[in-house]
């Protein structure tokens, strides 16, 4: 059985780092396979992962929607979206990588939409690992578009308002009944210690700290790949653990 950790937190708190670092870990670590599923529809996943563009599963429900006509006779719009989404993932070195993207088109896209959950639901069956970095905020808990995963991993910078924005994510995703086997929260970029006022109310969640490192800030702001960073960072060295953590269990 796929184990699904979905990321989740406030803008900017580190989420895509954090995915990408996961992805990395897992990999090295022989975990079994991979699959990255890049769900910001201002994707960046990818790039992080050094992964090169290609289609994606919202560019892909566009063509289906905008020329129903050029599906092959006898092949159903059902196996025609499972067949074009199998070529979306993009195969890289030790995983898989999936980008949503979002449609453009005008139109209604429940039908593609339910036909997609039913896909990706079959997709995911063939991986041990499925890391899905999702856009900030609540909307992808509100609009049901994480609906189940084992892990969902919370990040929230060492702030106030960061810190209350990963209870609220907490509690909504109880109120929403989204089917989550256990929440964490990793709290990123952290100078030091966590003060423990901060804390109140999420001891419950919190599961560690991810060091601010200097190596991962440069990194992002040149674009660059997850991979290069050196093995020795302690952002790298943070995420490790925890990855030793989840592989144990
Ligand atoms: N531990 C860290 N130490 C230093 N810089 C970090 C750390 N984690 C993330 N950053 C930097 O912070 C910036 C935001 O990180 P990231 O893109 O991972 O956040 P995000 O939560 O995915 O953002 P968004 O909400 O826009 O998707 C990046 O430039 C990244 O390099
Ligand atoms: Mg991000």
């Amino acid at each position: 059985m796929a184990h699904i950790i979905a990321l989740a937190g406030k803008g900017g708190t580190g989420k895509t780092t954090t995915a990408g670092l996961l992805v990395r870990l897992l990999v090295e670590q022989k975990a079994g396979p991979v699959l990255a599923v890049d769900a910001d529809p201002n994707s960046n996943l990818g790039e992080t992962l050094g992964v090169p563009d290609g289609p994606t599963v919202g560019g892909i429900l566009d063509q289906v929607a905008a020329h129903a006509d050029k599906i092959p006779g006898g092949m159903s719009k059902d196996r025609y979206i499972e067949y074009q989404v199998q070529t979306a993932v993009k195969e890289a070195e030790g995983f898989d990588c999936l980008t949503m993207g979002k449609p453009e088109g005008p139109g209604c896209y429940c039908y593609v939409n339910n036909v997609l959950r039913g896909v990706v639901e079959r997709l995911i069956g063939d991986y041990r690992w499925v890391i899905i970095d999702n856009e900030a905020g609540l909307e992808h808990l509100s609009r049901r578009t994480t609906r189940r995963c084992d892990t969902l991993l919370v990040i929230a910078s060492d702030t106030p308002v960061a810190l209350r924005a990963a209870q609220r994510i907490s509690v909504l995703a109880d109120e929403l009944k989204i089917k989550t086997g256990r929440k964490v929260l990793l709290v990123n970029a952290a100078a030091g210690d966590i003060r423990p006022e901060r804390l109140a109310g999420l001891r419950d969640l919190y599961a560690g700290r991810i060091p601010y490192d200097e190596a991962v800030e440069r990194s992002g702001a040149a674009g660059g790949s997850i991979w290069d960073l050196p093995s020795s960072s302690p952002a790298y060295l943070a995420v490790r653990t925890f990855v030793e953590g989840l592989i144990r269990k």
